[in-house]
This record gives C-alpha cells, structure tokens and sequence, in this order.
C-alpha cells in the first residue's frame, strides 16, 4: 500500500481523531448479534492507547438518513468497545454538538471518546466542508480504519482529511494488503466464486474478475440469469429479464479469455418463499413453471467442491442460496466447509458471505474475512475507494 499508516507519523501523544465501521447488526433490543467489526478495530485503537493518545472515535451506524434517531444511537457500541477493552469508553451525546466538544476538550491521553452517529447530520453524507472542519477541529491527526466505508465520500471518511494529517490505521492495511494481493498477485489456479441475488449488483465484479482468474463459479440468485440468457425457463426464481444480455456478454468473455466459468448443474427448488416449503433438487433445464430456485443442488456442490480442491487462492463473495433458511443453506455451507479444507489462500468479501462462513462456525479457517461488503466489492471491481484516497502517500 503506498498510503501512510499510523506507523508512519509521530501520533505520540497527539489527540487523534479515528474513523471506524461500527455498523453492526442488532437485535430488537439493541444487543450487538456480531461484534466482528468492533474486534476489527482493536488493533489499531490499542496501538494509539500504547502511544498515549487521545482517542476520538466516530462511525456511522445504519442509515437514520440525516436525523437523530435514538434507535441508530451508539450507545451500545460503546458499551462492546468498553467490555473488550477492559477499559471505559466515553460517550458523548452528539456528533459536533456541546457535549461531543466539551468532552473532546477535556479528553486526556488514554481516554477514549466515541462520539454519535455521524449520520444523524445529513451533512456527513453530503460531505459538506464546514462539517468536516468541525469534526477535524477535535484532533491533531486522522486515522481511517473504516474499511467498510472507504466506498463512500462521506465527511467523516475524505472530508477531514483536507483539513489534518490523514493516515490509515491497520485494519484498512490489513484488508488491502489481502484483497490486494489476491487481485494483483494471486498463487495460481485462482478461482471466484461469486453468489447473491442479482447480477445488476456483481456485473462490475464479474467483469473485472473475468480479466483475472482461472476459474469463475456462479451460484445464488443471479445463476437464474444466466440460465434465462441461455434460453431456458426458470418458473418463479429470481431473474432479471433485463441483464439477459450481461450475463450472455460474460459468458462470451469468459470463452474468449478462456476463463472456466462454472454454472450450476443442477437447482433445489421450492413452492413458496417459506423456511419450511416444500422443495426438490431438478437440474437447471427443468425447473418447472411455478416452482422457485433456492440453493444450487448436490451435483452443483460436488462440483464446485472438486474444482476447489485445486485452487491456490479463492475469493468468494455472495451466498449460493437461500441461506437463512436452513433447508436452503445447504449449498453456501457446503462451500463454506470446502475452502476451511483445501490448503490455499481463502478470501472472503463480506457481507452476506462473512455472515454465512460466521454462522458455519468456520470463520477462523479462512485466510481472511473482509470486514467490508460494498467496499471489497468495488475494489475487487477495481474501483478506487475514496476513503483511502483521501490518505497521504507515503
Ligand atoms: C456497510 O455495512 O457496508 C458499511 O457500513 C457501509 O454502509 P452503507 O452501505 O450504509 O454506506
């Protein structure tokens, strides 16, 4: 990476302010169901602490759309961040507001402070200059370490940093040195598999990765397009009638590359969007009128399983079905359980994917897990993401 981290500038002592991806899911009664992204954090908030900073964290949570709304409060973010610190996390009450300055104020070295949803101004999406200057007036130096945000160009994410020294902390270094040397550098046969509801989400990533790898696997709800681009029915199931010529211009890419480009064989279908609907496995030619694809079937596994097993690196990114039910998580933990087995360099974009590996109980198997689901998308893509941009060269 030829941005500066936090190894690279004299923080010592300084009042810091860190920018964060603490957008974690939460239960009915706001208790934190995965604090992946907080434990993402640590690293970097624990190297400042050994610095004796002054740590002043913001995040966005959700999307409250640019109004205080108490059930997108961080609160109980800073009770996780607390608990795994063993240490007391400041909360202030607002963003830029009395409390956030007053407390920032008095912030000595070793305190931590998180300030509240950066959202609740709908300046921060606008990335609105006398925003980002209030923000950038608490601290000496930035630190980006919100991966999972470095696709927007939000305030808190490239605005500050026009007005302090803005450097990366070490979970965007970690996340870029893997996705990145997947991408530019992969020890090969590299394949991807790629899953998710629709094709119009993964085109940009499809074509970027046709460029790159040995072997492209499609399962999920976008397969269904490409069996329609093929010219057969496919009932009920998930298919964008107008992406018919995407999918048909991918697969003419892959051959004239000489991409393997691995379709499903066969589907496990269900009457009803229901957990517990009645289903069957068909091949993919015969799924009937009023049926509906959910999962890729056991050849399809079968098959992905055996070209796994040659694989030097792999990036996956998308379920291949239905997986919060059950009977249709078949397929997505069956290849879960595939790449935690062969002996190569795994890569999992995150999201839905990271939730799936997590909920398998198989996460610590995987080379790496991104903590980002839009933005490892785009950067597979190849696109650039304005939050590291933003960062000064090195
Ligand atoms: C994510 O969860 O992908 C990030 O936190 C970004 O959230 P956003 O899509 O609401 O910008």
């Amino acid at each position: 990476m030829n941005k500066k981290t936090v190894k690279d500038i004299d923080l010592k002592e300084k009042k810091v302010l860190v920018r964060c991806d603490f957008n974690v899911p939460m239960d009915e009664n706001k208790n934190i169901t995965d604090n992946t992204r907080i434990k993402a954090a640590l690293p970097t908030i624990n190297y400042l602490l050994e610095n004796n900073c002054a740590i002043i964290l913001c995040s966005h949570l959700g999307r409250p759309k640019g109004e205080i709304k108490p059930e997108f409060s961080l609160k109980p973010v800073a009770k996780e961040l607390s608990r795994l610190l063993g240490k007391e996390v400041i909360m202030a009450e607002d963003v830029i507001g009395e409390d956030a300055q007053s407390k920032a104020k008095e912030l000595k070295n070793g305190e931590i402070l998180l300030l509240e949803n950066v959202r609740f101004h709908k300046e921060e999406e606008k990335n609105d200059p006398e925003f980002s200057k209030k923000l950038a007036e608490f601290a000496q130096i930035f630190v980006n370490d919100a991966f999972g945000t470095a696709h927007r160009a939000h305030s808190s994410t490239t605005g500050v940093a026009n007005y302090l020294p803005a450097v990366s902390g070490f979970l965007i270094e970690k996340e870029l040195k893997f996705l990145g040397n997947a991408i530019e550098n992969p020890e090969r046969p590299f394949v991807a598999i790629l899953g998710g509801a629709k094709v119009s989400d993964k085109i940009g990533v499809i074509d970027s990765l046709l460029d790159k790898v040995d072997t492209l696997m499609i399962g999920g709800g976008m397969a269904y397009t490409f069996f329609k681009a093929q010219g057969y029915e496919v009932g009920n199931s998930i298919c964008e009638v107008d992406k018919l010529d995407l999918a048909k211009q991918a697969m003419e890419k892959a051959k004239a590359k000489g991409v393997k480009l691995l379709l499903p064989v066969d589907t496990k279908i269900g009457k009803e969007f229901k957990p517990d609907t009645e289903s069957k496995t068909v091949p993919w030619t015969e799924i009937p009128e009023d049926w509906e694809g959910f999962d890729i079937g056991e050849k399809t596994i079968k098959m992905f399983e055996e070209e796994l097993k040659t694989a030097k690196t792999v990036i996956w990114n998308g379920p291949l079905g239905l997986f919060e039910f059950d009977q249709f998580a078949i397929g997505t933990n069956s290849i879960a359980k595939a790449l935690s087995e062969i002996d190569s360099t795994t890569i999992i974009g995150g999201g839905d994917s990271a939730a799936a590996v997590e909920k398998a109980g198989l996460a610590d198997k995987m080379t790496h897990i991104s903590t980002g689901g839009g933005a490892s998308l785009e950067f597979l893509e190849g696109k650039k993401l304005p939050g590291i941009e933003a960062l000064q060269d090195k």
